[in-house]
């Protein structure tokens, strides 16, 4: 009985923070899941919170240079939500994290402010560089479920990732990017003519393919015209 109490009184108390200290998660949540019903609900259920309250307590302490607690408290974090933010990584007010499971962030991300990730969404390295080797995502990006975005690279402010894109090039702001490897369909609000666009090239079969049937598709006019 005392045990579930001592349980029931922590978890209040750890919503008790939630609730005064992290207001702008709370709001982004209500802005951007449909499916939130209310501040309780948010508080209490949404693991996204949970991990990135957990964050700022682990990279408090990473910044205090306190040896394997924080790495070890990153750990349960994941254990218990499904999301793994290495406690090295910065992360910008406003974070916005939907379902979570499966989520990764690597030591060296920069994350801006307003960002959202779906879940499965990684942030992580090539495995080829060493320092900075995980991605700087500006303020209000979008990055879609399964995502994998690689390397010391950038991804513009107000851009959308596709989701299960891979990305290992920089993206420019007001962009959107989709497929293996990302290409830019879409920036600035215009949609990008992929057969103009000799560097966003992204798959160069499916590129002959498309001319192809480009060229089919005038023969096919031509012979019905006559
Ligand atoms: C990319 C995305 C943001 C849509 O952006 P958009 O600019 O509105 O794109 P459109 O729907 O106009 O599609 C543009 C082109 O990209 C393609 N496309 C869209 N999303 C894609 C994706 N994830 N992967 C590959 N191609 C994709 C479309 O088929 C279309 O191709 P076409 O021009 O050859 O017909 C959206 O599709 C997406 O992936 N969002 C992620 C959301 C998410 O993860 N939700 C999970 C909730 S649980």
């Amino acid at each position: 009985m005392t045990f579930l109490f001592t349980l029931v009184l922590i978890f209040a108390a750890w919503a008790l923070i939630i609730l005064v200290f992290f207001r702008a998660e709370i709001q982004s949540t209500k802005e951007r899941d449909p499916a939130a019903r209310g501040i309780a609900e948010i508080v209490l259920l949404y693991p996204g919170l949970h991990a990135v309250v957990a964050h700022r307590i682990n990279h408090f302490l990473w910044k205090m240079k306190v040896p394997l607690l924080p790495r070890a408290l990153s750990q349960l974090t994941r254990f218990l939500t499904g999301i793994e933010i290495h406690p090295g990584a910065q992360i910008g007010r406003g974070l916005f994290i939907d379902h979570g499971m499966g989520v990764v962030i690597g030591e060296t991300s920069i994350v801006g402010d307003n960002v959202t990730l779906f879940q499965g969404a990684t942030l992580g390295g090539t495995g080829k560089e060493t320092g900075k080797r995980h991605p700087t995502i500006g303020n209000n990006v979008v990055i879609g479920a399964g995502a994998k975005v690689l390397g010391n690279i950038t991804v513009g402010a107000n851009s959308y990732v596709g989701a299960n894109a891979v990305i290992i090039r920089d993206v420019p702001s007001n962009a959107t990017v989709v497929g293996v490897p990302g290409h830019v369909t879409k920036q600035e609000g215009k949609k990008m003519d992929l057969m103009m666009d000799h560097v966003h090239t992204s798959d160069p079969v499916m590129q002959h393919m498309k001319d192809l049937i480009r060229r089919v598709k005038t023969l096919e006019d031509k012979t019905s015209a006559r």
